[in-house]
């Protein structure tokens, strides 16, 4: 199984204080900062962009694990890639036939490729995606419906986790969305080994331990 990775959802932080919630969260044993870019069209939620990743990449060298709820994925790649960002994941719901070619953009900027899957998005549309030439480094599976933290865990997302890793015993899993440590040894015995989680790490008095229980269940 891929290494797995713990990535804070910095939706949840406090936005006014990025530069040292992002300081505390690598400090309390964070793999990534998970950083929501939405843009008010393809979810009802309006957050960051652009010019926040470039301000906080100059207060660290974390993996910044952008997440890209947004219509036009292919007009935020060259600018996320200047500003510092790590990884780009799209939705595959927005790309149509033109995937690989995002993904080509992508990884020629110079960062890892992932596609992101809407709850109602069958998990068959990603799987050219993983195979093609041009190929994503890591699938998202949202379990809850993209736009806001702090909803529910979709457990019925699971079997999209499973078939994945029975598919692709090497790809990089992403969930995203209720992850706590009441929810974990569902994803993580589904095959997840990357895991968002936002106000179950901000919400709670040690991060920190909500983060190593995180990671536990995952190497377990
Ligand atoms: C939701 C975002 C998530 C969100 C997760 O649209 O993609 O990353 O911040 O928050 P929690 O962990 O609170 O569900
Ligand atoms: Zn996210």
């Amino acid at each position: 199984l891929p290494k797995p990775k713990i990535a804070p959802s910095m939706l949840s932080s406090d936005f006014a204080n990025l530069a040292s919630e992002a300081k505390f969260m690598e400090d309390c044993g964070a793999d990534w900062l998970h950083m929501d870019i939405m843009d008010g069209h393809f979810v009802p939620n309006l957050t960051i962009g652009e010019p926040v990743i470039k301000a906080l990449r100059k207060h660290t060298n974390a993996f910044l694990d952008c997440h890209l709820m947004v219509t036009n994925p292919a007009d935020y790649v060259k600018p996320l890639a200047k500003a510092g960002a790590s990884s780009f994941t799209f939705h595959v719901e927005v790309t149509k036939d033109s995937c690989q070619e995002l993904i080509k953009s992508i990884k020629s900027s110079g960062m890892r490729a992932a596609v992101a899957l809407k709850p109602g998005t069958p998990v068959e549309d990603v799987f050219p995606l993983v195979e093609g030439e041009d190929n994503v480094d890591m699938v998202l599976v949202m379990t809850v419906e993209p736009g806001f933290g702090g909803q529910s865990f979709m457990a019925d997302m699971m079997p999209k986790v499973k078939e994945l890793r029975r598919k692709y015993p090497h790809l990089d899993i992403q969930v995203d969305g209720g992850l706590a440590p009441s929810t974990i040894d569902q994803a993580a015995a589904a095959g997840a080994n990357v895991i968002v989680a936002g106000s179950s790490v901000f919400g709670a008095k040690e991060p920190a331990s909500v983060i190593r229980i995180l990671r536990q269940s995952v190497e377990a």
